[in-house]
């Protein structure tokens, strides 16, 4: 689907109001400057989602859901962002002006697309098939009602069967100027050694495959007579539509379920899939017989931290499918496991109990991963030392990719338990695994990392693999100074909570009225908050040193120009709903008022009132521009860390000053702003200094120490300490005198 321009992006965002978008999925209520709800993201009694129409911002104080109304659009709808932004321009009417393609865009989208349009042909042959021809309803509607699926489901699932005939959807689409090209490409037909075109899926019961987004990528076709050649399924070939790793069957149909119950239930086949939804369970996916992928876990991960593994009991089919769990866990979910009674597969089970006892058998059955695999893995080993130690070795190695240190730590617990192993020694274990898991990945970043510095595409190959080579063989080396860097974490680190600081201010109150100080003759200098920190930080020749919060503080500066003529505009707005406000006040004084005393006195005050509207609505304006700007930008990384930084614990805060009548924090900022500032220049400082002794110690502890070098670290260190002390100073004090040289 081609871009949307980026000035129809602006007119959408500025379109969207927040409470208009949010209210079609939430009830809202007013309460203060704010309205709040209850939250769509997670199941709660009491309201704790909150909206702020002037900021253009949603927020779960609960659960930390939200963003602005692109984001809350995102989310609610599991949408990509330019999808949001279609349904955001649908809704208020605005009209989407496509970006030119280039040609090669065009190729390849007419090619994907063409691809898409076939099989959504296909798709509705199919459909009209199943329940308007005798042979779909004689054959494959009746397969469907004997295996006791509902009406319902059918169109749920876009259930179809294809006509028993070698040319039926062929002739169709051919008639209708679907290219043979595309038939064959999506392999809806097949091309015979003889050079003849078949129907893939003729005489078979269809189950189309969405993808997240709800396009039909492929079909899988079940046969229905046992005594046809081929397997029991046929299933779409994998092409530039369908890639088969990074598909889940039902996730479109399931992901709104999934969010809400913050759950995925994974099974095995379609049919799995349609009989749980008959029996209400919605939030269901299946891998489609194959393991899974990679892939297709971050696809869930997507919509929720928390998967529950269905197995038919079969043991063989357990045991294969232990190391893909290891995967989920890797991927830092949460992963419990339901077994299902001997002989019952998730379809046959819900075909043969009632709604409730198919959320009961869910609910209560279901186990940790980890617990299941330690019973699995000891069934038959009794007290054999050596296969106990083979169980626990298996165990270690499921824990170790444990993102989570508290989860991992709670594992070794509960293992030293089950196991009744020493927990220090199985704890010691799992460091060592890690460790390796650890220094793998380090060797690998190292390595790209090497490989992007040194350009990949450079025509140098064999100079950039030797230096890619040799810093891959560096970090060998130096395997325990890996562990030692993890242990320190770099200079970045140490720096970040300072630089969020001062970037949260940036993103909070951007193009905000700032006064930076006094000039000679007394006059105060004005600037914007933005412009403060950028002047501030170049003369004291700071940066970020963490590279995203750089690309965002670029990100900020370069919406200036934006910023001002869009406030031109927005100015003029401004004065009309003032003389509106005026006209409508004075009305009413003029209707109400007994004495012309009276008149003249309300008059002023409400002349004072509208310019106080008026003012407000100027300075907030140029406060919030950046913050609804960057909340709503297509940049991933710009977008959340925008949301994260301007939303989460401040807004805490901000309820506390209420109640303890502490001033705003935009009040303060004359005080706030130079100090974020002087506590990152500190804290470089503080980290300079360290260095330093470092080198101090080490050049001291050799064999015959450079006494001059010794000197002039040492002079370095003092001068350093120097500075450290008027920057302490400049922290400490309550008020810090505003900085006159801007
Ligand atoms: N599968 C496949 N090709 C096969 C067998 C299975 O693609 N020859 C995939 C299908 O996606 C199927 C899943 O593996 O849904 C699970 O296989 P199975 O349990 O055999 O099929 P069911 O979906 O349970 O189908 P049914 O109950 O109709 O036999
Ligand atoms: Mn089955």
């Amino acid at each position: 689907m081609p871009r949307i321009d980026s000035e129809t992006v602006n007119k959408i965002l500025d379109a969207a109001d927040i409470v208009e978008v949010v209210s079609d999925f939430v009830h809202l209520q007013r309460r203060g400057a704010n309205y709040i709800g209850l939250c769509p993201f997670h199941n709660e009694r009491t309201p704790s989602f909150s909206v702020s129409k002037s900021k253009g911002i949603c927020k779960c104080f609960s659960c930390g859901k939200g963003g602005s109304a692109v984001n809350f659009i995102m989310l609610h709808e599991q949408m990509t962002y330019q999808e949001a932004l279609r349904y955001l321009a649908k809704k208020y009417n605005i009209e989407i002006v496509e970006k030119e393609l280039t040609p090669q865009e065009i190729e390849q989208a007419t090619e994907r697309e063409s691809m898409l349009a076939a099989n959504e042909f296909a798709l509705q042959h199919f459909q009209h098939n199943l329940t308007e021809t005798l042979e779909g309803q004689n054959i494959g509607l009746a397969y469907f009602r004997q295996r006791g699926i509902n009406d319902e489901m059918v169109s749920k699932f876009k259930l179809g069967y294809s006509i028993d005939k070698r040319d039926d959807l062929l002739k169709a689409a051919v008639s209708k100027g679907y290219k043979e090209k595309y038939l064959l490409e999506t392999g809806l037909i097949g091309k015979s050694e003889k050079g003849e075109y078949y129907d893939r899926f003729r005489g078979r019961v269809i189950y189309p495959v969405a993808s997240i987004s709800g396009k039909i990528v492929a079909f899988g076709g079940r046969v229905l007579r046992s005594d046809k050649p081929g397997g029991k399924y046929v299933n779409s070939p994998e092409s530039i539509i369908y890639r088969k790793s990074y598909e889940l069957y039902g996730l479109y149909q399931a992901k709104s379920a999934i969010v809400k119950r913050n759950k995925c239930v994974l099974v095995e086949g379609y049919m799995d899939v349609i009989s749980m939804h008959q029996k209400g369970v919605e939030n269901v996916v299946a891998s489609s017989g194959t393991s899974l992928t990679e892939g297709q876990i971050r696809l869930i991960h997507r919509f929720t931290d928390n998967i529950t593994v269905i197995y038919d009991s079969d043991a063989a089919g357990i045991k294969a499918s232990l190391r893909g769990i290891d995967m989920i866990l890797a991927e830092g979910m949460n992963v419990k496991v339901l077994q299902l009674p001997p002989g019952d597969d998730p379809d046959s089970y819900s075909q043969t109990h009632s709604s409730t006892e198919v959320e009961e058998y869910l609910s209560t059955h279901e186990i940790d991963f980890i617990k299941f695999k330690i019973n699995i893995l000891l069934e038959g080993v009794g007290n054999d030392p050596i296969q106990r130690a083979k169980v626990v070795s298996d165990i270690v190695k499921s824990i170790a990719v444990i993102p989570d240190e508290i989860a991992r730590a709670s594992y070794i617990k509960e293992c030293s338990f089950t196991l009744n192993f020493d927990e220090k020694i199985l704890s010691n274990e799992v460091a060592k695994v890690r460790n390796n898991i650890l220094e793998q990945e380090f060797k690998k970043v190292k390595a790209e990392e090497a490989k992007r510095e040194y350009g990949d595409d450079n025509n140098d190959k064999s100079d950039t693999q030797q230096k890619v080579e040799q810093q891959v063989a560096e970090s060998d080396s130096t395997a325990d100074v890996f562990i030692g860097e993890i242990l320190k974490k770099d200079r970045s680190q140490q720096l970040k909570p300072y630089e969020e600081t001062i970037l949260r201010y940036v993103l909070k109150y951007g193009f905000g009225e700032f006064k930076a100080g006094v000039d000679d003759k007394g006059q105060s200098i004005v600037c914007t908050v933005a412009d403060y920190i950028r002047t501030a930080m170049d003369q004291e020749k700071l940066s970020f040193s963490i590279s995203k919060y750089q690309h965002i503080f670029d990100a900020v500066l370069s919406l200036r120009d934006t910023w001002e003529s869009e406030k031109l505009i927005f100015n003029e707005q401004a004065l009309y709903i003032r003389k509106q406000q005026w006209i409508d006040g004075e009305e009413k004084i003029r209707r109400e008022a007994q004495t012309l005393d009276e008149i003249e006195r309300k008059e002023k005050d409400l002349l004072a009132e509208c310019d106080a509207d008026y003012f407000k609505a100027l300075k907030d304006f140029d406060f919030n521009f950046v913050e609804r700007r960057l909340a709503s930008s297509p940049d991933d990384e710009i977008r959340n860390t925008t949301t994260d930084l301007v939303t989460e614990k401040y807004q805490l805060s901000k309820i506390h000053t209420k109640y303890a009548n502490i001033p705003e924090e935009r009040d303060t900022l004359n005080e706030l702003l130079p100090r974020s500032i002087f506590e990152l220049e500190n804290a470089i400082l503080e980290l300079d200094i360290t260095d330093l002794n470092d080198g101090l110690k080490a050049e001291s502890s050799k064999p015959s120490p450079d006494s001059g070098l010794i000197v002039s670290i040492m002079a370095k260190i003092l001068e350093k300490q120097k500075l450290k002390k008027v920057y302490a100073k400049l922290i400490g004090d309550r008020v810090i005198t505003p900085v006159s040289r801007m």
